[in-house]
């Protein structure tokens, strides 16, 4: 029987090329070119599955285009590139990849929280130009981390990881704010208080993003919500780039409403807003949270599993539209 034809769109380890090989007639992009939305249409037609990164868009009129495509597996927990209520009206499964990321992106999401606070980027820039000449006592004096308030706005796997870390490593007392309250004891785990949004705003020290994109998550963090955090206090966003309005992230950090920041993600990224570039007080990072061989090898093997287990046996491994199943 002939091998499903699959498109990877993206540059991936030479490991799971080869597996996909071995169960697809695959169509590859190791030169990891960066195509239009035009040249992925072109490139996936008579494939039925596509193994794809946060990068590509998958909307109605990709859909349109590609009438044979059966489903694409992301290697990303984030899936806000697909448009899966077109994906389902278009009978297309999508998967991510769930859990395999959680605990390197909370590492990641305290290690920025860390930089931030400490000011760690500011101060190696001061010294790669040379402009160290003596100790001051003030040089460099960040906030504390210890002992502090720990907020997370978005309390899912990676929300709960950081809140771990921050409570039984760093003795912070956590507070968060989400769309559902945590069941009690995940709660205990966590050591964490549930808050409303302006209680989460008003009393962190340190606030740390973690909700998943969507319309009514854009610019959760714009120069409203910016204002009602204390002036000492950073914020950290390790979910998605709209969540935080940049242009108003960049004015508060700028006139110092807020001490600082650290982003990993960026609206409208790989470009980063200007006004951000301009700034001192924000550690910027180019959508590295998961990045760990260990990590981005489990991601992709995992988006590899989805599409042998789909297209191969007939059953994915972590469905994000299950309900395109019943008809296949
Ligand atoms: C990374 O941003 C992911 O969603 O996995």
């Amino acid at each position: 029987m002939a091998k499903p034809a699959v498109l990877l769109a993206r540059a991936v380890f030479p490991e799971i090329l080869q597996l996909l090989q071995e169960h697809f007639d695959l169509r590859h992009n190791q030169a990891d070119e960066a195509w239009t939305p035009q040249q992925l249409a072109a490139r996936l037609q008579g494939c039925t599955g596509a193994f794809t990164t946060g990068s590509e868009r998958i909307d109605a009129a990709l859909l349109d285009a590609c009438p044979q495509l059966k489903v694409c597996a992301n290697m990303a927990v984030g899936f806000n590139n697909f448009d899966l209520k077109a994906m389902t009206a278009h009978g297309v499964l999508g998967t991510n990849t769930p859990d395999v990321l959680t605990e390197t992106t909370a590492d990641f999401g305290f290690a920025l929280l860390m930089a931030t606070a400490r000011r760690i980027s500011e101060s190696e820039h001061f010294l790669r130009a040379g402009r160290w000449d003596r100790w001051r006592y003030d040089m460099f004096a960040g906030a504390e981390v210890h002992g502090t308030t720990l907020g997370i706005l978005g309390m899912g796997r990676i929300g709960q990881g950081i809140a771990r870390r921050g409570a039984h490593g760093f003795g912070m007392k956590v507070v968060y704010h989400n769309r559902s309250r945590l069941p009690p004891e995940l709660e205990a785990d966590c050591r964490a208080t549930y808050v409303g949004k302006d209680e989460l705003l008003r009393t962190a020290d340190h606030l740390v993003l973690v909700l998943p994109y969507s319309a009514e998550s854009h610019h959760a963090m714009g120069a409203a919500e910016l204002a009602l955090m204390k002036p000492t206090a950073t914020l950290v966003n390790i979910a998605r780039g709209g969540i935080v309005d940049d242009a108003a992230l960049a004015a508060a950090l700028r006139d110092k409403r807020i001490a600082a920041a650290g982003l990993d993600v960026f609206e409208g990224e790989p470009k980063v807003h200007p006004d951000l570039l301009q700034v001192p007080n924000v550690v910027l990072t180019p959508h590295i949270a998961s990045a760990t061989i260990t990590t981005r090898m489990a991601m992709a093997r995992l988006a590899a599993d989805n599409l042998i287990g789909f297209l191969v046996h007939g059953k994915p491994l972590t469905p994000l539209n299950p309900e395109v199943l019943g008809g296949s």
